[in-house]
């Protein structure tokens, strides 16, 4: 391979990208770098994950109420590490912390606002199923000093950037800052980040449908009638779809993405507002379907116009192909549903 073998990383895609916008100060740019260096030091432990004692829980309750994963403690501590020390923050705040995760002492802050879910899909981490990070960016709407939750409770709308990475077969990047989707493969020969997927489009009807049909019962009517569209019990009104479901939300996403197709966690009698988080799951994954030419709702709502009232708050979800977002939208609103 020569040396300027048209290989593009993502720096260089992130500078290109940067050229096209005017009012850039390369701040943004310099972030996601950072994000990319937080990337590679979670995927090395993961890839060594059954090798060190990274494994298995890290005998905590989060502030959900769930048991923490050590990977989870590990991943949270590496982004809040790597966001934390670039002067260019000015507040965080993370799936795993409860409050607001405030700049370290004597850094500088800077004008961005980063909130994250540092390891999702936890629960598939010791079956070395696919799991990921989350994250989406703002500019701080406060004036000066540490960010506040002011800062954070913004609605999707307003995200300057948003992306995942999938630690899974390769390990993938995939963010957006509002120019289109663009995807990366981490090459371990390199240590870089390559791009292997441009400007992503999501297909307008999905291949597949991901939800968790166990909860079926726990379901409203609306709900269910949409889901058995899904199975092809509607064939005057939908072509059925076949069924794929990881567990792992980035994993889910990142399928359906490619090939089309919708994902929801609709809220049910346990979780009466859904189970995924409006601020670190359901915005940033909004944010870059829509990029891709999806949609994203809470079943009737755009996801992204939702203000959040809450760090930690929950949202029913229904996300990926237009269409079939638009199909479960319509049969929730009709009268009988
Ligand atoms: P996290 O590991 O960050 O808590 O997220 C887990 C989420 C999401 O990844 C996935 O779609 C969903 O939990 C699966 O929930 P069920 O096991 O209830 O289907
Ligand atoms: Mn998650
Ligand atoms: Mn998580």
């Amino acid at each position: 391979m020569d040396a300027d073998s048209g290989v593009r990383t993502i720096e260089r895609f992130i500078l290109e990208r940067e050229k096209e916008v005017p009012e850039a100060t390369g701040e943004l740019s310099t972030l996601l770098y950072d994000m990319c260096l937080a990337a590679k030091v979670i995927a090395a432990a993961i890839r060594r994950a059954g090798l060190v004692d990274i494994l298995g829980s890290a005998d905590n309750v989060n502030v959900q109420g769930e048991e923490q994963q050590k990977l989870d403690v590990f991943a949270n501590e590496a982004i809040k590490n790597a966001m934390g020390h670039t002067g260019r923050v000015a507040v965080m705040a993370s799936e795993e912390d409860e409050g607001p995760i405030p700049i370290p002492p004597d850094w500088p802050i800077g004008r961005y606002v980063v909130v994250f879910d540092p390891l999702d899909g936890s629960s598939n981490i010791d079956s070395n199923s696919s799991v990921g990070t989350i994250f989406s960016i703002y500019s701080r709407v406060t004036q000066d000093g540490q960010g506040t939750l002011e800062d954070l409770l913004q609605p999707g709308s307003k995200q300057v950037a948003a992306g995942y990475m999938m630690y899974g077969s390769s390990t993938m990047l995939v963010y957006t800052t509002g120019q289109g989707v663009h995807g990366f493969t981490l090459d371990p020969t390199i240590g870089e980040f390559v791009l292997s997927h441009e400007a992503i489009k999501i297909p307008a009807v999905g291949k597949y449908y991901s939800v968790n049909e166990s909860n079926f019962a726990r379901w409203d009517r609306g709900v269910q009638t949409a889901v058995r569209g899904f199975h092809g019990d509607l064939p005057e009104r939908i072509v059925g779809k076949n069924s794929r479901y990881i567990g792992s939300f980035v994993a889910d996403f990142h399928r359906n993405l490619i090939n089309g197709g919708v994902f929801m966690y609709p809220a049910d009698t346990k979780y009466a507002n859904g189970k995924l988080r409006l601020l670190y799951e359901a915005n940033p994954m909004a944010f870059l379907v829509e990029q891709a030419g999806g949609a994203a709702t809470d079943g009737v709502t755009r996801i992204v116009d939702i203000v959040p009232e809450s760090l930690h708050q929950r949202t029913p979800l229904v996300i990926g192909s237009r269409d079939d977002v638009e199909f479960v939208r319509t049969i929730l609103t009709e009268d009988d549903a």
